[in-house]
């Protein structure tokens, strides 16, 4: 599989260099995910959250062994708080990750103490498979207090909050 995968690029580089194809798509990758507004300060989804348009956010690639980093860029998610950051396949094998920059809604711009605010994909093509889209775990900013009916959802969702006896 690996070496087939390996002619396939090898290939794809030699049709590439007499422009019998159109290259720079074949060989972007797509890094995609949601970042969402937490309004009940409690690091995951609940019915009361809501998508965060206008986040800003990294995409920063490491080389594994040296640490050096190899790419940054930023972007920003739409309206349905989704961002879309394209990335050339020569960063498979780097590791890299997504990180909150800055949150576009003056409401909902806390980060939680304590909690992870990066979300690790890996650009790896695995198994020669070609796929596209890269997706990473989603990201979010918190509300500086708890929506009001938290405790309620959070009781309905099977969780408490974890201020719940305070
Ligand atoms: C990481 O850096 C080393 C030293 O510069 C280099 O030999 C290696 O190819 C790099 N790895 C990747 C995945 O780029």
């Amino acid at each position: 599989m690996a070496k087939n995968y390996g002619v396939a690029v090898l290939l794809a580089a030699a049709l590439c260099l007499v422009g019998a194809v159109y290259c720079h798509d074949q060989e972007r990758l797509v890094v995609e995910g949601p970042v969402f507004c937490d309004t009940c300060r409690v690091d995951f989804m609940t019915p009361l959250s809501y998508d965060l348009k206008d986040a800003k956010v990294k995409l920063e690639c490491r080389n594994r062994t040296t640490n050096v980093v190899t790419l940054t860029m930023e972007t920003k998610t739409d309206e349905s708080g989704w961002y879309k950051i394209e990335v050339d396949s020569d960063h498979e094998e780097e590791l890299c990750e997504v990180s909150l920059v800055e949150s576009g809604d003056p409401k909902c711009g806390e980060l939680l103490k304590g909690m992870v605010h990066k979300a690790r994909i890996s650009l790896t093509n695995r198994n020669g498979i070609t796929q596209a889209a890269r997706f990473a775990g989603s990201l979010s900013y918190a509300t500086k207090e708890s929506h009001a009916n938290c405790a309620k959802v959070l009781l309905e969702m099977g969780v408490l909050p974890p201020d719940f006896y305070n």
